[in-house]
């Protein structure tokens, strides 16, 4: 997902170039906006942490890309791509290194592991289409 921050600074089209450019094929693409209940049923596993109620409000303050990608090794490459939930942790040449402005506002979000990809994908997504 690019998260409302990176969409509403114009960001969009530089992510998809370095996931491109990093060897994923974008498999499905969509724009949409997530009312603060899609928001939180997204991040359900989260709902116990103090932040939850900030994040589905942040999660549906603008538009959104919602995305799937494909690529060998795709969830752990990805996350490598992102780089730290907290961009001052994210190491040089990452997403989050060059667009996120905060732990909350971080630009980009990636599945953690094969199992979630499935579920968040169909979150987006009906049915997965290979053009
Ligand atoms: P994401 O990878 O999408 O997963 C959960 C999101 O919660 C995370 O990125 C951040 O945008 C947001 N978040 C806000 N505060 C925190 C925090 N203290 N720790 C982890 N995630 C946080």
């Amino acid at each position: 997902m690019i998260k409302p921050d990176a969409v509403q600074d114009g960001n969009s089209g530089a992510i998809l170039k370095m996931i491109e450019e990093a060897g994923f094929r974008i498999v499905a693409l969509k724009k949409t906006q997530l009312s603060s209940e899609r928001a939180g049923q997204f991040y359900e596993v989260h709902k116990e942490r103090p932040f939850y109620g900030d994040l589905c409000r942040y999660m549906s303050s603008g538009p959104i890309f919602a995305a799937i990608l494909e690529k060998d090794n795709a969830v752990a490459d990805f996350r490598k791509l992102i780089g730290a939930t907290n961009p001052t942790n994210a190491e040089e040449g990452t997403i989050r290194k060059k667009f996120a402005k905060s732990i909350e506002a971080n630009a980009v979000h990636g599945s953690d592991s094969d199992e979630n990809a499935e579920i968040e994908g169909s979150f987006f997504f009906s049915r997965f289409e290979r053009f």
